[in-house]
């Protein structure tokens, strides 16, 4: 697995990230196959959320750490917070995103617990919070700071404007913006995302990357054209297409990091092929193309 160094921290970590929001979808040892297959791959940075499967994909984890002493170590591991789901402690309460100081300090010592671990790597906020005050956001992350319960800090789904007003209130640079990217979604290219990552030394991570090419988008025609151009590119480079769709987001000079949701223990293995490929540009506008239904201007 390659490496790439994830902005200001100066860490090195693999260029792909393994995503564990899936982790606890099937019966548990699957999951935990799921985590030995992406370790025994070269993942040494993975993703998971204060949320997923309630709490239980970082439960998982822990006991994977727990029964390999000095793994950790090995690994940088991500946590986000911030998005709490009606019923979560009162039982009227609506689906809501909290950046509260309570609320992150609370989630933090509730992913450290899950995960057994006194410390996370990085924690990105899930989703902006429109009551969110970049002052207190400041003070909760300088707090987690000051106790080494992170180290770093960062986003996800943050448009520009939204990045830029929280970076000019913390005093941690953010390393990460985690956006949806994918044959199916192409905002991150033209709404100005990709080029503040670039500007500022972000790295952009693509969650769910394979929507369009094998996870299915709103738009059933869009989904065939792609799929009759990812066959065709996929006997051209002579791997598996869902390779070839992460081969395509590689390509922007960003540097966008798919986050790989498979728990596939074969697909895992295989997705690092993916770095492998010399993929041109004519390729890249071929698949936009039959995404959009049309050429460029
Ligand atoms: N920040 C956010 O708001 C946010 C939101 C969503 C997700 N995420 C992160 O992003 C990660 C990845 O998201 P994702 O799981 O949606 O991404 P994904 O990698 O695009 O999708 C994975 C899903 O596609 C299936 N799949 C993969 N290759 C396939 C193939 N060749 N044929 C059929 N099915 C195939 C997988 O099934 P198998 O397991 O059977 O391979 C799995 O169900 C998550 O784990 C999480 O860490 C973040």
């Amino acid at each position: 697995m390659k490496e790439r160094v994830l902005g200001a921290s100066g860490v090195k970590v693999s260029r792909l990230v393994y995503g564990c929001m899936r982790l606890v979808d099937g019966d548990r040892s699957h999951g935990k196959r799921a985590v030995q297959a992406a370790i025994d791959a070269g993942f040494t940075i993975f993703d998971h959320a204060d949320i997923y499967g309630g709490g239980e994909c970082e439960r998982l984890f822990g006991e994977v750490l727990a029964g390999s002493p000095g793994l950790r170590e090995q690994l940088f591991l991500v946590s986000k917070c911030g998005i709490r789901f009606a019923g979560d402690r009162n039982a009227d309460a609506p689906k809501r995103y909290d950046f509260s100081r309570k609320h992150i300090l609370a989630s933090v010592e509730g992913s450290l617990r899950r995960l057994d671990t006194d410390r996370l790597d990085l924690l990105l906020l899930h989703r902006p919070d429109l009551l969110g005050d970049p002052g207190e956001i400041a003070a909760a992350f300088a707090e987690l700071k000051a106790s080494g319960k992170v180290r770093w800090f960062g986003v996800s789904n943050f448009r520009p404007s939204q990045l830029s007003l929280l970076a000019s209130a913390v005093d941690e640079p953010l390393i990460v913006n985690q956006v949806e990217i994918s044959l199916a979604r192409l905002d991150a290219f033209d709404d100005g995302t990709l080029d503040q990552c670039t500007e500022l030394g972000i790295v952009p991570q693509a969650w769910s990357p394979l929507r369009g090419a094998v996870l299915p988008s709103a738009d059933v025609e869009a989904d065939a054209r792609v799929r009759r151009e990812l066959d065709r590119q996929s006997e051209h480079y002579g791997v598996a297409d869902w390779v070839v769709a992460l081969a395509w987001l590689l390509k922007h000079p960003a540097g966008i990091a798919p986050v790989i949701g498979s728990t596939n223990a074969e697909r895992i293995r295989l997705a690092p092929a993916s770095l492998g490929v010399d993929y041109t540009r004519e390729d890249w506008y071929r698949l936009l193309e039959a995404r959009n239904g049309c050429e460029v201007a």
